[in-house]
């Protein structure tokens, strides 16, 4: 991987970004030099007087809510979208002007190791890897205290809306699940991070190897949004599922830890269930084995000419990992310990 980043004078940069065709940040400077008006589409005039006396005139656009960073094939369609092309390309081709840098923030060039453009703004070649296949499926934690009962019934129960909603739908399930599994980690993530400054103290690697385990389920989401896309009223539920479950698991994790970790472990080994199921249907001809979505070929460094199949194995996999990560987290509370007593397991994937 390559990084350069493009220097020189802010106006220049400026002119640079927009010759580039890329998008850079651009907030803080309209609070100074927003003059003027907003547009239907979105379109701010932003006029910076403070330019060694040239009046510079940069047209900034905000991000549309809701825009996806790439797309390939959604299950169901008839005919392949082109294939990826940077969102920058897009907007560039479609003759719109770049958001200027007023504060020197270029974008980085990111190049892959054989020096052709790196094509996501969403994740890095750094972030890539692997999935390690091998990994034990079957693997379980038995329930045999009162607290890991009630862990592991919570998600049994949860599991029978779960299946009349979505039926056979494992696309679209795969797709509304991982926005609820991408939560905990941050939760968790957040909590740490918080004792840690509380406390003045370490965190042994939890807090990164949490959002490290976000982050790779919100990948998840990203690359089932290119293959189910939400329908309104899934959208709603999403919104509600959200606000009722990121509070829930708040509260749960500052009571006890070792049952939010033992909630996720179990989750995990459902999500594992619902990905063999989601496989079998693939095999038995029910839902089409489309290509794999380029954001998966991508991060986890596939073969071209890979399809869902393998998207859905090497999720899987991800999935046993996040079942470790949390049962051992769980196990370390119960030898009545901290987390930060055990090193973390980061980069387990
Ligand atoms: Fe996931
Ligand atoms: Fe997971």
């Amino acid at each position: 991987m390559m990084i350069g980043r493009h220097h020189g004078s802010k106006l220049a940069g400026a002119a640079l970004s927009a010759a580039l065709g890329q998008r850079t940040f651009a907030t803080a400077s309209v609070a100074r030099g927003f003059t003027g008006e907003a547009t239907a589409g979105a379109k701010f005039l932003y006029s910076s007087p403070a330019r060694g006396g040239a009046a510079a005139t940069t047209w900034l656009r905000a991000p549309a809510i809701g825009m996806r960073c790439e797309s390939t094939l959604a299950l169901g369609e008839k005919e392949a979208r082109p294939q990826q092309q940077p969102a920058e390309d897009k907007r560039a081709a479609a003759g719109e002007k770049a958001i200027a840098s007023y504060w020197g923030v270029e974008p980085s060039k990111v190049t892959k190791g054989d020096g052709t453009e790196w094509r996501w703004t969403c994740f890095r070649p750094s972030e890539t890897y692997k999935a390690d296949l091998s990994i034990d499926l079957k693997k379980h934690h038995a329930p045999l205290t009162f607290l890991d009962k009630l862990a592991f019934w919570t998600v049994k129960a949860l599991r029978y809306p779960t299946d009349i909603f979505f039926q056979r739908r494992y696309g679209c399930r795969a797709m509304m699940l991982e926005t609820v599994a991408a939560v905990p980690g941050m939760v968790g993530g957040l909590l740490l991070h918080c004792k840690s400054l509380r406390r003045f103290e370490h965190s042994g690697g939890w807090i990164k190897a949490l959002l490290e385990e976000a982050e790779n389920e919100r990948m998840h989401l990203m690359t089932f949004m290119e293959v189910s896309q939400p329908r309104w009223y899934e959208r709603a539920l999403v919104f509600t599922v959200q606000g009722v479950f990121f509070n829930a698991y708040f509260l749960g994790y500052l009571i006890s830890p070792k049952f939010a970790h033992r909630v996720v472990g179990y989750l995990e080994e459902e999500a594992i269930h619902s990905y063999t199921e989601f496989l079998k249907e693939l095999d038995d001809g029910n839902i089409e084995n489309v290509p794999a979505p380029a954001i998966a070929v991508d991060y986890w460094q596939l073969p071209q000419g890979s399809t869902l199949r393998d998207v859905v194995l090497v999720v899987r996999a991800d999935e046993a990992h996040h079942r470790d990560v949390n049962h051992f987290a769980s196990d370390i509370h119960y030898q009545g310990r901290e987390l930060k007593e055990a090193p973390a397991p980061l980069g387990y994937h």
